[in-house]
């Protein structure tokens, strides 16, 4: 379906990326995702594009001289496309101004927690090493900090007694996949709005 160019930034396994494709193979996303960017070549995520017919900027960070030389490529080549919004996936970088400046309001994370809360790697381990009841996760648009932007959506997982990581991480995906694909929808449909550190979702 076409609509809304995207390109979608994943280090792993890709679970989130594949939500996003299988919802615009469903028509359920007015969008199309021109572009994966990967920043591992192993990555299961990458076999994942190339199954769903999707192209792939596919790069090793230690092949640049720094973040910033290879984040000018990839601005280049999103600009080339034309690409619209971007959406971080368990991309385990940091994000320079390089892209955050021209991209902002236009770049949206998704994070295994409740923001603020948890920010940086880890954040199911660190929710529960600290003891909490609910954790969760969180959409939110990128700025210059750690996990640290405006907020656009969040959703609550509670935490058994007895959770370990391994038993936590899966309903923290599931929710992931239930939650990301309906935003990046509501910013395809223009009714996701950015007021400073506000963010209305109208309609
Ligand atoms: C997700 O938990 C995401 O929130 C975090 O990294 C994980 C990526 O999972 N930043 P996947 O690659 O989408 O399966």
């Amino acid at each position: 379906m076409a609509g809304l160019k995207i390109a979608v930034f994943a280090s792993g396994q890709g679970s989130n990326f594949q939500a996003l494709a299988d919802a615009v193979q469903a028509g359920r996303l007015d969008v199309t995702i021109e572009l994966l960017v990967c920043d591992k070549p192993q990555a299961p995520v990458v076999g994942r594009a190339e199954r769903a017919g999707i192209d792939t900027w596919v790069f090793k960070p230690k092949d640049y001289p720094s973040r910033e030389a290879y984040e000018t490529e990839i601005l280049a080549e999103l600009e080339r496309r034309g690409i619209e919004l971007i959406v971080l996936a368990g991309y385990m970088r940091i994000i320079t101004p390089v892209l955050v400046e021209p991209y902002y309001g236009r770049m949206i994370n998704i994070h295994p927690a409740l923001l603020p809360s948890f920010p940086g790697v880890n954040g199911i381990g660190q929710a529960l090493d600290y003891g909490v009841k609910v954790t969760g996760v969180t959409v939110h648009y990128v700025d210059g900090g750690m996990d640290s932007g405006p907020i656009i959506a969040q959703r609550v997982v509670e935490v058994a007694d007895s959770d370990t990581e391994e038993t936590l991480a899966p309903r923290i995906h599931a929710a992931e996949q239930a939650l990301l694909p309906g935003v990046v929808q509501q910013i395809a449909q223009g009714k996701v709005k950015l007021d400073g550190r506000k963010v209305m979702i109208t309609g």
